[in-house]
Protein backbone atom coordinates (compact mmCIF):
# COMPACT_ATOMS: atom_id res chain seq x y z
CA UNK A 1 0.00 0.00 0.00
CA UNK A 2 0.83 3.59 -0.70
CA UNK A 3 1.37 4.47 2.58
CA UNK A 4 3.10 1.76 3.87
CA UNK A 5 6.45 2.08 1.47
CA UNK A 6 6.69 5.93 2.48
CA UNK A 7 8.72 7.00 5.30
CA UNK A 8 6.91 8.60 7.92
CA UNK A 9 8.75 11.94 7.33
CA UNK A 10 7.76 11.79 3.20
CA UNK A 11 4.16 11.57 4.17
CA UNK A 12 4.21 14.28 7.21
CA UNK A 13 5.81 16.55 4.37
CA UNK A 14 3.47 15.81 1.65
CA UNK A 15 0.70 16.69 4.04
CA UNK A 16 2.23 19.50 5.19
CA UNK A 17 2.81 18.31 8.69
CA UNK A 18 5.98 19.65 10.88
CA UNK A 19 9.35 17.57 10.15
CA UNK A 20 11.58 18.45 12.82
CA UNK A 21 13.22 21.09 11.08
CA UNK A 22 9.61 22.58 10.41
CA UNK A 23 7.95 25.12 12.93
CA UNK A 24 4.53 25.94 11.33
CA UNK A 25 1.55 23.34 10.41
CA UNK A 26 -0.42 23.57 7.52
CA UNK A 27 -3.57 23.21 9.27
CA UNK A 28 -3.53 26.44 10.79
CA UNK A 29 -4.04 25.19 14.10
CA UNK A 30 -2.43 27.86 15.99
CA UNK A 31 -1.33 26.75 19.54
CA UNK A 32 1.05 24.61 17.22
CA UNK A 33 3.07 27.77 16.11
CA UNK A 34 3.27 28.67 19.86
CA UNK A 35 4.77 25.50 21.23
CA UNK A 36 6.26 23.30 18.32
CA UNK A 37 7.38 20.19 20.12
CA UNK A 38 5.10 19.84 22.67
CA UNK A 39 2.00 20.10 20.78
CA UNK A 40 3.14 19.11 17.15
CA UNK A 41 3.72 15.52 19.21
CA UNK A 42 0.82 15.25 20.81
CA UNK A 43 -1.17 16.25 17.63
CA UNK A 44 0.88 13.95 15.40
CA UNK A 45 0.61 10.88 18.24
CA UNK A 46 -3.46 11.55 18.17
CA UNK A 47 -3.15 12.08 14.07
CA UNK A 48 -0.88 9.02 13.25
CA UNK A 49 -2.48 6.81 16.34
CA UNK A 50 1.38 5.45 16.34
CA UNK A 51 0.45 3.92 12.64
CA UNK A 52 1.83 5.55 9.28
CA UNK A 53 -2.22 6.06 8.20
CA UNK A 54 -3.12 9.45 8.70
CA UNK A 55 -6.26 10.36 10.24
CA UNK A 56 -8.38 12.75 8.34
CA UNK A 57 -11.44 13.18 10.17
CA UNK A 58 -8.81 13.74 13.70
CA UNK A 59 -6.65 16.34 11.32
CA UNK A 60 -10.19 18.16 10.96
CA UNK A 61 -11.50 17.62 14.57
CA UNK A 62 -8.19 19.20 15.94
CA UNK A 63 -7.71 21.99 13.67
CA UNK A 64 -12.00 22.84 14.64
CA UNK A 65 -11.41 22.45 18.37
CA UNK A 66 -8.94 24.82 18.28
CA UNK A 67 -11.62 27.24 16.45
CA UNK A 68 -13.94 26.38 19.80
CA UNK A 69 -11.61 26.98 22.03
CA UNK A 70 -10.37 30.04 21.05
CA UNK A 71 -14.33 31.07 20.47
CA UNK A 72 -13.92 31.88 16.82
CA UNK A 73 -16.04 28.70 15.60
CA UNK A 74 -18.39 30.00 13.09
CA UNK A 75 -22.11 29.29 13.71
CA UNK A 76 -24.73 29.95 11.02
CA UNK A 77 -27.99 30.67 12.59
CA UNK A 78 -31.42 29.14 9.79
CA UNK A 79 -32.81 32.68 8.96
CA UNK A 80 -34.91 32.59 5.73
CA UNK A 81 -35.80 36.36 4.59
CA UNK A 82 -39.06 36.47 3.63
CA UNK A 83 -39.96 38.76 0.07
CA UNK A 84 -42.74 40.19 1.49
CA UNK A 85 -42.30 40.93 4.81
CA UNK A 86 -38.71 42.43 4.41
CA UNK A 87 -37.04 43.01 6.99
CA UNK A 88 -38.73 39.97 8.90
CA UNK A 89 -37.67 36.41 8.26
CA UNK A 90 -39.00 32.98 9.68
CA UNK A 91 -36.28 30.74 11.50
CA UNK A 92 -36.03 26.54 11.11
CA UNK A 93 -39.63 26.85 11.59
CA UNK A 94 -41.63 28.72 9.31
CA UNK A 95 -44.11 30.00 11.87
CA UNK A 96 -41.30 31.89 14.17
CA UNK A 97 -40.62 35.52 13.12
CA UNK A 98 -37.31 37.24 13.37
CA UNK A 99 -36.26 41.14 12.34
CA UNK A 100 -32.81 41.03 10.03
CA UNK A 101 -30.60 43.54 11.42
CA UNK A 102 -27.39 42.63 9.42
CA UNK A 103 -27.72 42.05 6.10
CA UNK A 104 -26.03 43.53 3.14
CA UNK A 105 -29.60 43.54 1.50
CA UNK A 106 -29.09 46.80 2.46
CA UNK A 107 -31.86 48.80 -0.18
CA UNK A 108 -33.86 45.48 0.23
CA UNK A 109 -33.60 44.94 -4.11
CA UNK A 110 -33.89 41.10 -3.54
CA UNK A 111 -37.35 41.79 -3.22
CA UNK A 112 -38.14 45.01 -6.14
CA UNK A 113 -40.49 44.17 -8.31
CA UNK A 114 -39.17 45.39 -11.39
CA UNK A 115 -35.79 42.89 -10.51
CA UNK A 116 -38.69 39.79 -9.74
CA UNK A 117 -40.35 40.65 -12.98
CA UNK A 118 -37.43 40.66 -15.22
CA UNK A 119 -35.74 37.17 -13.33
CA UNK A 120 -38.99 35.87 -13.45
CA UNK A 121 -39.70 36.24 -17.35
CA UNK A 122 -36.08 35.47 -18.01
CA UNK A 123 -35.75 32.34 -16.16
CA UNK A 124 -39.32 30.82 -18.10
CA UNK A 125 -37.44 32.14 -21.60
CA UNK A 126 -33.81 31.30 -21.27
CA UNK A 127 -34.29 27.90 -17.93
CA UNK A 128 -32.12 27.96 -15.01
CA UNK A 129 -28.57 27.73 -16.06
CA UNK A 130 -25.87 29.63 -18.47
CA UNK A 131 -24.74 26.14 -20.20
CA UNK A 132 -21.12 26.61 -19.78
CA UNK A 133 -17.95 29.13 -19.69
CA UNK A 134 -17.85 32.37 -21.73
CA UNK A 135 -16.06 30.54 -24.25
CA UNK A 136 -18.23 27.31 -24.52
CA UNK A 137 -21.69 28.52 -24.33
CA UNK A 138 -22.26 30.90 -21.59
CA UNK A 139 -21.66 34.05 -23.02
CA UNK A 140 -24.82 35.65 -24.50
CA UNK A 141 -26.83 39.01 -24.89
CA UNK A 142 -27.30 38.75 -20.52
CA UNK A 143 -23.42 39.08 -20.57
CA UNK A 144 -23.11 41.54 -23.02
CA UNK A 145 -26.09 43.77 -21.54
CA UNK A 146 -25.00 43.44 -17.78
CA UNK A 147 -21.13 44.40 -18.88
CA UNK A 148 -22.33 47.47 -20.71
CA UNK A 149 -24.63 48.87 -17.89
CA UNK A 150 -21.49 48.10 -15.39
CA UNK A 151 -19.40 50.27 -17.51
CA UNK A 152 -21.77 52.67 -18.10
CA UNK A 153 -22.31 53.29 -14.40
CA UNK A 154 -18.60 53.80 -13.58
CA UNK A 155 -18.22 55.71 -16.82
CA UNK A 156 -15.41 53.71 -18.08
CA UNK A 157 -15.15 51.62 -21.30
CA UNK A 158 -16.09 48.24 -20.72
CA UNK A 159 -16.87 45.95 -17.80
CA UNK A 160 -16.30 42.41 -17.24
CA UNK A 161 -18.66 39.97 -15.35
CA UNK A 162 -17.67 36.86 -12.78
CA UNK A 163 -19.38 34.57 -10.31
CA UNK A 164 -18.51 36.73 -7.21
CA UNK A 165 -16.96 39.77 -6.60
CA UNK A 166 -14.49 37.40 -4.80
CA UNK A 167 -13.52 35.72 -7.84
CA UNK A 168 -13.36 38.87 -9.38
CA UNK A 169 -10.89 40.98 -7.22
CA UNK A 170 -9.28 37.73 -6.93
CA UNK A 171 -9.07 37.40 -10.70
CA UNK A 172 -8.20 40.67 -11.39
CA UNK A 173 -5.39 41.35 -8.79
CA UNK A 174 -3.72 37.85 -9.18
CA UNK A 175 -3.69 38.13 -12.97
CA UNK A 176 -2.35 41.79 -12.68
CA UNK A 177 0.11 41.40 -10.25
CA UNK A 178 1.31 37.83 -12.26
CA UNK A 179 1.81 39.48 -15.31
CA UNK A 180 3.13 42.95 -14.78
CA UNK A 181 6.64 42.62 -14.90
CA UNK A 182 8.24 43.60 -11.35
CA UNK A 183 5.06 44.86 -10.31
CA UNK A 184 4.23 45.77 -6.87
CA UNK A 185 0.78 45.66 -4.92
CA UNK A 186 -0.10 48.35 -2.22
CA UNK A 187 -3.18 47.37 -0.27
CA UNK A 188 -4.62 48.99 2.48
CA UNK A 189 -3.89 46.96 6.00
CA UNK A 190 -8.20 46.21 6.34
CA UNK A 191 -8.76 45.32 2.78
CA UNK A 192 -11.31 42.20 2.07
CA UNK A 193 -9.84 38.52 2.55
CA UNK A 194 -10.77 38.46 -1.90
CA UNK A 195 -7.81 41.03 -2.16
CA UNK A 196 -5.41 39.33 -0.04
CA UNK A 197 -5.75 36.29 -2.24
CA UNK A 198 -5.45 37.94 -5.30
CA UNK A 199 -2.78 39.58 -4.50
CA UNK A 200 -1.08 36.35 -2.61
CA UNK A 201 -1.90 34.37 -5.56
CA UNK A 202 0.12 36.91 -8.00
CA UNK A 203 3.19 35.95 -6.34
CA UNK A 204 4.26 39.48 -7.02
CA UNK A 205 5.86 41.81 -4.57
CA UNK A 206 2.95 43.00 -1.61
CA UNK A 207 3.44 46.34 0.73
CA UNK A 208 0.53 46.78 2.91
CA UNK A 209 0.08 50.20 4.44
CA UNK A 210 -1.55 51.52 7.43
CA UNK A 211 -5.31 51.75 7.02
CA UNK A 212 -6.41 55.23 5.25
CA UNK A 213 -2.85 56.10 6.06
CA UNK A 214 -1.88 58.39 3.04
CA UNK A 215 1.30 59.12 4.94
CA UNK A 216 2.49 55.70 5.05
CA UNK A 217 1.21 55.03 1.63
CA UNK A 218 3.10 57.68 0.17
CA UNK A 219 6.32 56.89 2.13
CA UNK A 220 6.13 52.94 0.51
CA UNK A 221 5.39 54.00 -3.00
CA UNK A 222 8.26 56.79 -2.69
CA UNK A 223 11.10 53.52 -1.91
CA UNK A 224 10.12 51.81 -5.03
CA UNK A 225 11.69 52.64 -8.80
CA UNK A 226 9.14 55.48 -10.55
CA UNK A 227 9.12 52.68 -13.76
CA UNK A 228 7.82 49.63 -12.01
CA UNK A 229 4.43 49.04 -12.27
CA UNK A 230 2.26 49.53 -8.90
CA UNK A 231 -1.16 48.83 -7.79
CA UNK A 232 -2.67 50.48 -4.92
CA UNK A 233 -5.44 48.00 -4.26
CA UNK A 234 -8.39 49.41 -1.66
CA UNK A 235 -11.89 49.73 -0.78
CA UNK A 236 -14.09 53.10 -0.67
CA UNK A 237 -16.10 51.71 2.22
CA UNK A 238 -14.44 49.12 4.40
CA UNK A 239 -17.32 46.71 5.40
CA UNK A 240 -16.21 46.12 9.52
CA UNK A 241 -15.55 49.56 10.44
CA UNK A 242 -17.91 51.73 8.31
CA UNK A 243 -14.33 53.98 7.34
CA UNK A 244 -14.03 55.46 3.92
CA UNK A 245 -10.83 55.41 2.21
CA UNK A 246 -9.20 59.42 1.10
CA UNK A 247 -10.22 58.43 -2.66
CA UNK A 248 -8.77 62.01 -3.74
CA UNK A 249 -5.12 61.53 -2.13
CA UNK A 250 -4.80 58.05 -2.75
CA UNK A 251 -5.75 59.27 -6.94
CA UNK A 252 -3.14 62.03 -6.31
CA UNK A 253 -0.66 59.86 -5.08
CA UNK A 254 -1.02 57.45 -7.99
CA UNK A 255 -0.21 59.97 -10.49
CA UNK A 256 2.63 61.35 -9.01
CA UNK A 257 4.34 57.59 -8.31
CA UNK A 258 3.44 55.84 -11.74
CA UNK A 259 0.96 53.88 -10.07
CA UNK A 260 -2.71 52.31 -10.98
CA UNK A 261 -5.50 52.23 -8.66
CA UNK A 262 -7.58 49.21 -7.82
CA UNK A 263 -11.26 50.60 -5.79
CA UNK A 264 -13.39 47.68 -4.36
CA UNK A 265 -16.96 49.84 -4.22
CA UNK A 266 -18.82 46.49 -2.98
CA UNK A 267 -20.09 48.00 0.35
CA UNK A 268 -20.62 51.47 -2.25
CA UNK A 269 -22.59 50.47 -4.94
CA UNK A 270 -26.26 50.96 -5.13
CA UNK A 271 -25.73 53.14 -1.91
CA UNK A 272 -23.58 56.54 -2.89
CA UNK A 273 -23.41 58.89 -5.90
CA UNK A 274 -26.43 60.57 -7.11
CA UNK A 275 -26.57 57.45 -9.67
CA UNK A 276 -25.46 54.65 -7.18
CA UNK A 277 -22.06 54.42 -8.84
CA UNK A 278 -20.59 54.42 -5.11
CA UNK A 279 -18.25 56.61 -3.36
CA UNK A 280 -16.27 57.49 -6.53
CA UNK A 281 -19.17 59.21 -7.91
CA UNK A 282 -20.19 60.88 -4.75
CA UNK A 283 -17.15 63.34 -4.15
CA UNK A 284 -17.99 64.81 -7.51
CA UNK A 285 -21.53 64.56 -6.51
CA UNK A 286 -22.81 67.79 -8.51
CA UNK A 287 -20.53 66.94 -11.86
CA UNK A 288 -21.77 63.65 -12.04
CA UNK A 289 -25.54 64.74 -11.08
CA UNK A 290 -25.62 67.44 -13.64
CA UNK A 291 -23.93 65.17 -15.99
CA UNK A 292 -21.25 67.66 -16.90
CA UNK A 293 -19.30 65.10 -18.63
CA UNK A 294 -15.58 63.04 -18.92
CA UNK A 295 -12.69 64.69 -17.11
CA UNK A 296 -10.79 64.75 -14.01
CA UNK A 297 -13.38 63.46 -11.62
CA UNK A 298 -12.60 61.03 -8.82
CA UNK A 299 -14.66 58.37 -10.90
CA UNK A 300 -12.47 59.38 -14.01
CA UNK A 301 -9.19 59.29 -11.98
CA UNK A 302 -9.71 55.53 -10.90
CA UNK A 303 -8.47 52.99 -12.78
CA UNK A 304 -10.02 49.77 -12.46
CA UNK A 305 -13.71 49.70 -10.00
CA UNK A 306 -15.08 45.90 -8.79
CA UNK A 307 -18.35 45.67 -7.15
CA UNK A 308 -20.91 43.20 -6.33
CA UNK A 309 -24.13 42.46 -7.39
CA UNK A 310 -24.75 40.30 -4.35
CA UNK A 311 -25.47 43.60 -1.41
CA UNK A 312 -27.20 46.93 -2.25
CA UNK A 313 -28.18 45.29 -6.05
CA UNK A 314 -29.80 42.56 -3.84
CA UNK A 315 -28.59 39.65 -6.58
CA UNK A 316 -25.73 37.66 -7.30
CA UNK A 317 -22.36 37.97 -9.07
CA UNK A 318 -19.23 40.18 -9.11
CA UNK A 319 -17.77 42.68 -11.63
CA UNK A 320 -14.92 45.20 -13.10
CA UNK A 321 -14.99 48.30 -15.06
CA UNK A 322 -11.87 49.96 -16.42
CA UNK A 323 -10.27 50.85 -19.75
CA UNK A 324 -11.13 48.55 -22.74
CA UNK A 325 -7.59 47.24 -23.15
CA UNK A 326 -7.33 46.17 -18.96
CA UNK A 327 -11.10 44.42 -19.15
CA UNK A 328 -9.83 42.54 -22.66
CA UNK A 329 -6.32 41.14 -20.70
CA UNK A 330 -8.40 40.10 -18.08
CA UNK A 331 -11.32 38.44 -19.94
CA UNK A 332 -8.25 36.62 -21.69
CA UNK A 333 -6.02 35.65 -19.09
CA UNK A 334 -7.68 35.20 -16.11
CA UNK A 335 -8.36 31.30 -15.00
CA UNK A 336 -10.86 32.17 -12.50
CA UNK A 337 -12.66 34.49 -15.18
CA UNK A 338 -12.17 31.59 -18.15
CA UNK A 339 -12.58 28.26 -16.85
CA UNK A 340 -16.07 28.12 -14.94
CA UNK A 341 -19.36 28.63 -15.50
CA UNK A 342 -21.20 31.68 -16.16
CA UNK A 343 -24.01 33.37 -14.43
CA UNK A 344 -27.24 32.25 -15.44
CA UNK A 345 -29.11 34.26 -17.79
CA UNK A 346 -31.98 35.23 -15.19
CA UNK A 347 -29.22 36.16 -12.32
CA UNK A 348 -27.79 38.30 -14.62
CA UNK A 349 -30.88 39.85 -16.12
CA UNK A 350 -32.22 40.50 -13.11
CA UNK A 351 -28.84 42.29 -11.73
CA UNK A 352 -28.81 44.65 -14.67
CA UNK A 353 -32.54 45.57 -13.77
CA UNK A 354 -31.11 46.56 -10.16
CA UNK A 355 -28.65 48.60 -11.37
CA UNK A 356 -30.53 50.54 -13.31
CA UNK A 357 -33.81 50.87 -11.17
CA UNK A 358 -30.74 52.45 -9.30
CA UNK A 359 -29.69 54.64 -11.55
CA UNK A 360 -33.36 55.98 -11.68
CA UNK A 361 -34.67 55.75 -8.34
CA UNK A 362 -32.20 57.24 -5.42
CA UNK A 363 -35.41 57.12 -2.90
CA UNK A 364 -33.96 53.80 -1.32
CA UNK A 365 -30.48 54.71 -1.05
CA UNK A 366 -31.75 58.05 0.51
CA UNK A 367 -34.29 56.52 3.35
CA UNK A 368 -31.43 53.90 3.96
CA UNK A 369 -29.29 57.13 4.99
CA UNK A 370 -32.02 58.50 6.96
CA UNK A 371 -32.85 55.43 8.81
CA UNK A 372 -29.09 55.23 9.40
CA UNK A 373 -28.36 58.91 11.19
CA UNK A 374 -31.71 58.41 13.15
CA UNK A 375 -30.81 54.78 14.30
CA UNK A 376 -27.08 56.22 14.97
CA UNK A 377 -28.78 59.26 17.42
CA UNK A 378 -30.92 56.64 19.20
CA UNK A 379 -28.08 54.20 20.05
CA UNK A 380 -25.64 57.01 21.06
CA UNK A 381 -28.68 58.51 23.11
CA UNK A 382 -28.53 54.70 25.04
CA UNK A 383 -25.01 54.67 25.62
CA UNK A 384 -24.27 51.49 22.89
CA UNK A 385 -20.77 51.91 21.72
CA UNK A 386 -21.32 52.76 17.77
CA UNK A 387 -17.42 52.88 16.28
CA UNK A 388 -17.95 56.50 14.54
CA UNK A 389 -17.99 56.39 10.47
CA UNK A 390 -19.33 58.59 7.73
CA UNK A 391 -21.01 55.60 6.03
CA UNK A 392 -23.98 53.61 6.39
CA UNK A 393 -22.42 50.76 8.66
CA UNK A 394 -23.27 50.52 12.53
CA UNK A 395 -20.01 48.74 14.06
CA UNK A 396 -21.50 48.28 17.56
CA UNK A 397 -18.46 47.43 19.70
CA UNK A 398 -18.34 44.14 22.13
CA UNK A 399 -14.53 43.85 22.15
CA UNK A 400 -14.96 40.20 23.13
CA UNK A 401 -15.79 36.95 21.17
CA UNK A 402 -17.87 34.81 23.55
CA UNK A 403 -19.79 38.05 24.98
CA UNK A 404 -20.84 39.24 20.89
CA UNK A 405 -21.62 35.54 20.35
CA UNK A 406 -23.69 35.88 23.58
CA UNK A 407 -24.78 38.79 22.84
CA UNK A 408 -25.74 38.18 19.21
CA UNK A 409 -27.34 34.53 21.06
CA UNK A 410 -30.06 36.62 23.74
CA UNK A 411 -31.24 39.58 20.77
CA UNK A 412 -32.68 36.42 19.06
CA UNK A 413 -33.95 34.12 21.46
CA UNK A 414 -35.20 37.01 23.98
CA UNK A 415 -35.99 39.60 21.18
CA UNK A 416 -36.52 37.73 18.15
CA UNK A 417 -33.61 40.24 16.25
CA UNK A 418 -31.16 38.82 14.67
CA UNK A 419 -27.36 40.43 13.98
CA UNK A 420 -24.90 38.13 13.74
CA UNK A 421 -21.51 38.62 15.98
CA UNK A 422 -18.84 39.53 13.73
CA UNK A 423 -15.06 37.96 15.26
CA UNK A 424 -11.54 36.69 14.28
CA UNK A 425 -10.46 36.56 11.49
CA UNK A 426 -12.91 39.34 9.99
CA UNK A 427 -11.63 41.56 12.74
CA UNK A 428 -8.48 41.23 14.71
CA UNK A 429 -9.31 39.59 18.45
CA UNK A 430 -10.52 42.52 20.51
CA UNK A 431 -12.50 44.04 18.03
CA UNK A 432 -15.27 41.58 18.16
CA UNK A 433 -18.70 43.64 17.37
CA UNK A 434 -22.13 43.45 16.24
CA UNK A 435 -22.42 45.07 12.69
CA UNK A 436 -25.82 46.42 12.20
CA UNK A 437 -27.06 47.76 8.72
CA UNK A 438 -30.29 49.46 8.46
CA UNK A 439 -32.67 49.29 5.38
CA UNK A 440 -35.51 51.39 4.36
CA UNK A 441 -37.54 49.05 5.94
CA UNK A 442 -36.35 49.47 9.49
CA UNK A 443 -38.27 52.28 10.31
CA UNK A 444 -38.58 53.93 13.61
CA UNK A 445 -39.95 51.29 15.85
CA UNK A 446 -38.10 48.86 14.55
CA UNK A 447 -35.06 51.05 15.33
CA UNK A 448 -37.06 51.67 18.83
CA UNK A 449 -37.12 48.07 19.03
CA UNK A 450 -33.32 47.40 18.30
CA UNK A 451 -32.24 50.28 21.23
CA UNK A 452 -34.80 48.52 24.14
CA UNK A 453 -32.81 45.08 22.96
CA UNK A 454 -29.43 46.32 22.83
CA UNK A 455 -29.63 48.17 26.01
CA UNK A 456 -31.15 44.95 27.87
CA UNK A 457 -28.58 42.89 26.54
CA UNK A 458 -25.86 45.29 26.67
CA UNK A 459 -27.22 45.29 31.24
CA UNK A 460 -27.58 41.68 31.26
CA UNK A 461 -24.19 40.80 30.12
CA UNK A 462 -22.44 43.32 31.58
CA UNK A 463 -21.04 44.60 27.95
CA UNK A 464 -19.14 47.95 27.61
CA UNK A 465 -21.11 50.91 27.38
CA UNK A 466 -19.96 54.43 26.03
CA UNK A 467 -19.00 55.68 29.41
CA UNK A 468 -17.44 52.45 30.11
CA UNK A 469 -15.00 53.26 27.12
CA UNK A 470 -14.71 56.54 28.26
CA UNK A 471 -13.21 55.87 31.34
CA UNK A 472 -10.33 53.17 29.71
CA UNK A 473 -9.40 56.23 27.56
CA UNK A 474 -11.45 55.01 24.66
CA UNK A 475 -11.49 52.40 22.17
CA UNK A 476 -11.74 52.33 18.26
CA UNK A 477 -12.67 55.91 18.60
CA UNK A 478 -15.66 54.80 20.68
CA UNK A 479 -15.60 56.94 24.29
CA UNK A 480 -12.48 58.72 23.05
CA UNK A 481 -12.23 61.63 23.62
CA UNK A 482 -9.65 62.64 20.90
CA UNK A 483 -11.74 61.42 18.08
CA UNK A 484 -14.15 64.12 16.66
CA UNK A 485 -17.45 62.53 14.93
CA UNK A 486 -17.07 62.18 10.87
CA UNK A 487 -19.95 64.03 8.90
CA UNK A 488 -21.63 61.16 7.26
CA UNK A 489 -20.62 61.23 3.24
CA UNK A 490 -24.29 62.02 2.02
CA UNK A 491 -24.96 65.70 3.52
CA UNK A 492 -28.54 67.13 4.44
CA UNK A 493 -28.48 68.96 1.11
CA UNK A 494 -27.91 66.29 -1.21
CA UNK A 495 -30.41 63.64 0.95
CA UNK A 496 -32.87 66.73 0.07
CA UNK A 497 -32.43 67.67 -3.33
CA UNK A 498 -31.83 64.56 -5.45
CA UNK A 499 -34.90 63.10 -7.55
CA UNK A 500 -35.95 60.07 -9.77
CA UNK A 501 -34.88 60.45 -12.90
CA UNK A 502 -36.83 57.30 -14.85
CA UNK A 503 -35.41 56.69 -18.84
CA UNK A 504 -31.72 57.54 -18.07
C1 LIG B 1 -15.05 44.38 0.60
C2 LIG B 1 -15.58 43.16 -0.08
N1 LIG B 1 -15.10 42.84 -1.29
C3 LIG B 1 -15.53 41.74 -1.94
C4 LIG B 1 -16.49 40.92 -1.40
C5 LIG B 1 -16.95 39.73 -2.16
O1 LIG B 1 -18.16 40.03 -2.81
P1 LIG B 1 -19.13 38.85 -3.25
O2 LIG B 1 -20.03 38.62 -2.09
O3 LIG B 1 -19.84 39.34 -4.47
O4 LIG B 1 -18.26 37.69 -3.53
C6 LIG B 1 -17.02 41.20 -0.13
C7 LIG B 1 -18.03 40.32 0.46
O5 LIG B 1 -18.44 40.39 1.57
C8 LIG B 1 -16.55 42.35 0.55
O6 LIG B 1 -17.00 42.67 1.76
Amino acid sequence: MFTRIMSMSSIKGRLGLPCLSTVSYSTGIPSFKKDYTRQAAIAQNEIFHGTNIFDYRQAYRLALDAKKKDKTYRHFNNINRLADEFPRAHTSSPKDRVTVWCSNDYLGMSRNPVVLDRMTKTLSKYGAGAGGTRNISGHNQHAVDLERICARLHKKEAGLVFSSCYVANDATLSTLGAKLPNCTILSDSMNHASMIHGIRNSRANKIIYAHNDMEDLERKLASLPLEDPKIIALESVYSMSGSVAPLEIVCDLAERYGAITFLDEVHAVGMYGPHGAGVAEHLDFDAHRNYSGKGGTILDRIDIISGTFGKAFGCIGGYIAGDAELIDFIRSYAPNFIFTTSLPPADMAGAAAAITYQIEYPEDRILQQLHVRELKEKLHNANIPVVPNPSHIIPILVGNAELAKKASDLLLARWGIYVQAINYPTVPHGQERLRVTPTPGHTSELQEELTEALTDVWQTLGIKTVADWERVGGFLGVGDPKVTKPSPLWTKEQLAGLKSTPGT
